[in-house]
């Protein structure tokens, strides 16, 4: 499939999808959203593709939802034309991993985006912020609910009513994203940490991202339970012999996603 909003190539067992509206600092439309959640779905179903990095330009990975596309919205362009829910959402279904790799500004809706990855890298030059209260709007796809269990109330609520920018430093102190690297070395970083997990036995990987998420959707109780309902059904695979197998035999584990 051809793109104009998104570039998407695979490197090995990853696919890697880059954000490519360069003059508007990545600023996400509705065709560009739409063509990311395509490309998602297809690497969500393709088997040779183990691990998902997202990532835009040095600049930006995405200044947020295109202001001058909304800019004339009415409420009912909003409400009806079901915007955000109708192609923003198709990233929370994607079964494999999704690893964001940030630099330059991730505001707005940028930083949304990127924190409905399964976890972010980002570079020394990585800037976070939710500033949608200097429009006179307020954060539509996340960033009021996400914010705060990743990185607590007190500094959510500080982000979204100030809008000031958070630089990768505070990010990753904060919690909200789990490596800083130099600018020159977030792809290979990135990508490296994509074919680790690529290598890994596919269910297991579902498995795990499925459980971690539901942390935020129960309680602990019923999300252990369903972590251990999950444990208990790896021996039924054939990865989990080989694993084990592997370890005792001293030697790499050859997983076939089985
Ligand atoms: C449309 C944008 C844009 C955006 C930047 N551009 N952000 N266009 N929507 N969100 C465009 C600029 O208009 C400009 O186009 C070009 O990108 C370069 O931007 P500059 O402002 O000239 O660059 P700079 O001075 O380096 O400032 C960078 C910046 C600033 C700090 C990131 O662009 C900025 O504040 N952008 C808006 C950030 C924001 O408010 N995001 C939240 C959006 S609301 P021209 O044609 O002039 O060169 C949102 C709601 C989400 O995300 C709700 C869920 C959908």
């Amino acid at each position: 499939m051809s793109y104009e909003a998104i570039l998407v190539e695979t490197q090995g067992k990853v696919g890697l999808i880059r954000l490519n509206r360069p003059k508007a600092l990545n600023a996400l439309n509705d065709q560009l959203m739409t063509e990311l959640g395509d490309a998602l779905k297809a690497f969500d179903a393709d088997e040779a593709i183990g691990c998902i990095v997202l990532t835009g330009s040095e600049k930006a990975f995405a200044a947020g939802a295109d202001i001058g596309a909304m800019a004339n919205y009415s409420y009912m362009d909003a409400f009806k034309g079901d915007y955000i829910t109708r192609n923003w959402e198709e990233i929370r279904r994607i079964r494999k991993p999704v690893i964001a790799a940030v630099a330059g500004f991730a505001l707005g809706g940028g930083c949304e985006l990127a924190m409905m990855c399964d976890f972010i890298i980002a570079a020394d030059n990585a800037k976070f912020g939710q500033p949608e209260i200097k429009l006179g709007v307020i954060p539509g796809a996340g960033g009021t609910q996400r914010l705060p269990r990743a990185i607590s109330k007190s500094k959510a609520m500080d982000m979204c009513l100030t809008a000031r920018m958070m630089d990768a430093v505070e990010a990753e102190r904060a919690g909200l994203v789990s490596r800083v690297v130099p600018l020159d070395q977030l792809m290979a970083e990135a990508l490296t940490a994509a074919t680790v997990i690529a290598n890994m036995s596919l269910p297991a990987i579902m498995m795990i991202k499925e459980s971690v998420n539901l942390a935020y959707e129960s309680t602990l109780t019923e999300g252990v339970h369903f972590e251990r309902r999950l444990f208990h059904s790896t021996f039924a695979t054939e990865d989990q012999k080989e694993g084990m197998q592997a370890f005792l035999e001293k030697r790499p584990a050859v997983f076939k996603n089985l």
